[in-house]
């Protein structure tokens, strides 16, 4: 197994990080960035990163902000940033764009040192509407250029969405996007996508979490580097009191939210959780100074059911209508 060990001196506690899952890599940069938010987080130890394959690297545990209000998405994001994330999840359609743009260019870090992703919602898929949208987006941001901008739904319906990702290539070419992706894509959609642009997503965000753990899209994944990442990672708050979660956090001593995070985490999965409630937040991004053991692993993967919360991907048309 390979592990580091960072000991940080004087009333901070060793903590140890192994990192060993394919894929995951602990980026000399982020180590050096993420050890400094140990100086002011005790339980803290570090973030593992992933390496994407076009080479940029994303933090592997961020923050979502689904459902947040566009009048609290300022101070919850100010919030998440103090609690050490470094990557936010946004997204057109969600309506606080501009909020969050907002909160991330008024706590003041380097543009490179906070992680955004957002998204193209499914009535701008086109060339021409993806250009016109992406505008939109970054005008709302307010930043200069964005980390990962995904498709956000196939909305195979329309049947535009490789259209949309030769934009999305062309804005990746001028610049304005670091990375490009997809979200709730199938295995048919990235087939096509990957066959008919010549460009492999960096990324495909997906509804992911022990009810659901999409064994045969990860594999596919694996396949051509595809980095997943789950959202709904708790399930929307639902998987919080299974008994198997519940039982394992008893016996670590954590809560059944940073049990499932952890069991993202050392599943290779990027996660971003979401939760407005500050303590919460805090206690979400707290899950590095424990590990599952390989036992806990494997009761949680067998809570699998192939349970969706949300929409299927395969015939989810909202924003199509008329
Ligand atoms: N690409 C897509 O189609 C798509 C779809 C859905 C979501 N997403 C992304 O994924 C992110 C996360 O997914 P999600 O927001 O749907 O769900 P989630 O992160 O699985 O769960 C959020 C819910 O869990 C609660 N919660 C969070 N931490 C908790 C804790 N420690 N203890 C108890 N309850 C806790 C939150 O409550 P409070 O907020 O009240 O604290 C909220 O109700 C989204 O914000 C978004 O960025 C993407």
């Amino acid at each position: 197994m390979c592990g580091w060990r960072i000991v940080v001196p004087n009333t901070l506690p060793t903590c140890e990080l192994s990192v060993n899952t394919p894929g995951v890599v602990v980026d000399d940069s982020l180590r050096h960035f993420y050890l400094r938010q140990v100086t002011f987080r005790s339980e803290t130890c570090a973030i593992a990163s992933i390496v994407l394959n076009d080479g940029n690297v994303i933090p592997q545990l961020g923050f979502g902000v689904f459902q947040v209000p566009p009048d609290d998405v300022s101070s919850v994001v100010t919030t998440a940033l103090e609690a050490g994330y470094r990557s936010i999840d946004t997204a057109a359609i969600y309506g606080n764009e501009e909020g969050t743009g907002r909160a991330i260019r008024d706590f003041g870090l380097p543009r490179d040192e906070v992680y955004v992703t957002t998204k193209l919602w499914n009535s701008e898929q086109g060339y021409d509407s993806t250009l016109r949208a992406f505008d939109a987006s970054m005008d709302q941001l307010g930043l200069d250029y964005l980390d990962l901008y995904l498709i956000h739904w196939p909305a195979p319906k329309a049947d535009r969405y490789v259209d949309t990702f030769r934009a999305f290539r062309v804005l990746k070419a001028q610049g304005r996007i670091r990375s490009i992706g997809v979200s709730n894509f199938t295995i048919p959609a990235l087939e096509r996508v990957i066959g008919e642009t010549g460009e492999v997503p960096v990324v495909n965000q997906i509804e992911l979490h022990p009810r659901i753990a999409q064994r045969e899209l990860r594999a596919f994944h694996d396949k051509y580097a595809i980095a997943t990442e789950a959202w709904s990672p708790l399930g929307q708050g639902t998987l919080l009191d299974n008994p198997t979660i519940v039982g394992i956090a008893e016996e670590v001593g954590c809560t059944a939210a940073q049990v499932i995070i952890r069991w993202h985490l050392q599943s290779g999965i990027i996660v971003i959780p979401k939760s407005v409630t500050p303590e919460r937040i805090a206690s979400n991004f707290d899950v590095f100074g424990f590990e599952l053991i390989p036992e806990h692993m494997a009761a949680i993967n067998a809570l699998d059911e192939g349970a969706r919360i949300g929409p299927d991907p395969a015939t989810f048309a909202a924003g199509l209508e008329g």
